[in-house]
């Protein structure tokens, strides 16, 4: 919050709360630790006991009552060096930032000052190509941070993907495997096409290339009668993205059927409603965010995975 939109009550309101707060923290550490005439004597018994367990009236551990008073302590001295207190700055003008101030604030000084520091070693990097990179140690571990940043929560801290997100370290690339194609997933992203057939094909159509498709992938669950029957269907409605062969073609993103790998799933339900509906996976560009030189040592990162 930055101090002009906070009205006079609410600052108010905040200060009065907070140290009411702390003094009241205060307090109840001195009660519970002070002695109250009719309680027993330090040392015995108090009378209450519990399953043969009888309580005894010790004072609470010094290091422990201590504890509590440091840590009040550092609530104030926070308070009065950083903001906390409603509209009070704290002396050491510290702010997060805000729309109005953003330039001077701690975030953007930090950014600056890391950017300074990791500029000349990524601007090193990208002078050499990605596949020379990929072998450098100190790039791989640059590499790994960016990628456990930006990419982990989609992709797996592994690589290793989920349904829906490409495995990116099992050698099986859907658009393509070079340095550049890499490169170009990272920078520009993809937007992947997969057309519903449900209407063209009709519900025994798809199943009859769903099985085809099985059996291109080598499975032994395929149906033989059914997959020749969706051969010609495959032919005539897939070939043209999935190529005749079913290896699939990299600048469609059109994934290749023989490998039996599956982003979508590989049950026959999984690969039906693939048909049926269509697929649109969307990989985002980071071009932008990245910038050119981490996106560079990035896509050497993720170029070792299916290498190593
Ligand atoms: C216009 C091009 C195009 C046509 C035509 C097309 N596909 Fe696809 N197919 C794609 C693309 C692109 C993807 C990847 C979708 C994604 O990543 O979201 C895909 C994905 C798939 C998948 C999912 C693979 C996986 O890994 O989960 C299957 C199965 C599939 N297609 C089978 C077929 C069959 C069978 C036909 C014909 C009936 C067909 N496709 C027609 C482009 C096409
Ligand atoms: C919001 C989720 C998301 C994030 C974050 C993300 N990706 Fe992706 N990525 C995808 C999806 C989904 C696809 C598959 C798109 C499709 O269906 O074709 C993909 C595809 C890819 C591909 C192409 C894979 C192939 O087989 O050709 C690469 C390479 C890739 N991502 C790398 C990265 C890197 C590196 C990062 C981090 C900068 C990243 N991704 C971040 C979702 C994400």
């Amino acid at each position: 919050m930055n101090e002009h939109d906070m009205s006079t009550f609410w600052h108010w309101w905040v200060v009065v709360l907070t140290l009411a707060n702390i003094a009241g923290i205060y307090w109840l550490i001195l009660w519970t630790s002070k002695k109250r005439p009719g309680e027993a004597a330090e040392g015995a018994e108090t009378g209450h006991s519990w399953d043969g367990l009888t309580e005894y009236n010790n004072p609470l551990p010094r290091w422990w009552l201590w504890m509590f008073y440091i840590t009040i302590l550092f609530a104030l001295v926070y308070l009065v060096l950083y903001p906390g207190l409603g509209r009070y700055a704290g002396i050491l003008g510290w702010h997060s930032g805000n729309e109005l101030n953003l330039a001077d604030s701690q975030y953007i000084r930090e950014q600056q000052r890391a950017e300074e520091r990791y500029q000349p070693i990524f601007a090193a990097m990208a002078d050499r190509d990605i596949s020379s990179l990929a072998r450098d140690f100190d790039a791989l571990t640059t590499g790994r941070r960016l990628y456990l940043n930006y990419c982990a929560t989609c992709h797996g801290s592994d690589a290793r993907g989920a349904s829906g997100f490409p495995n990116l370290a099992n050698g099986i690339w859907q658009w393509g495997g070079s340095a550049e194609e890499i490169r170009h997933s990272i920078v520009h992203g993809r937007q992947a096409a997969m057309p519903g057939l449900a209407a063209a094909l009709g519900d025994e159509g798809v199943e009859q290339v769903a099985h085809y498709v099985l059996q291109l992938s080598g499975r032994d669950d395929a149906n033989s009668a059914l997959a020749s029957e969706g051969e010609s269907k495959y032919n005539m409605f897939c070939s043209g993205c999935h190529g005749a062969e079913g290896k699939g073609m990299a600048m469609l993103g059109a994934p290749d059927l023989t490998a039996n790998t599956w982003l979508y799933g590989g049950s026959l339900g999984a690969i039906k409603k693939t048909i049926a509906e269509g697929r649109a996976g969307v990989m985002p560009a980071f071009g932008e965010l990245l910038g050119e030189e981490r996106a560079h040592v990035l896509s050497a990162y993720v170029y070792s995975l299916d290498r190593q």
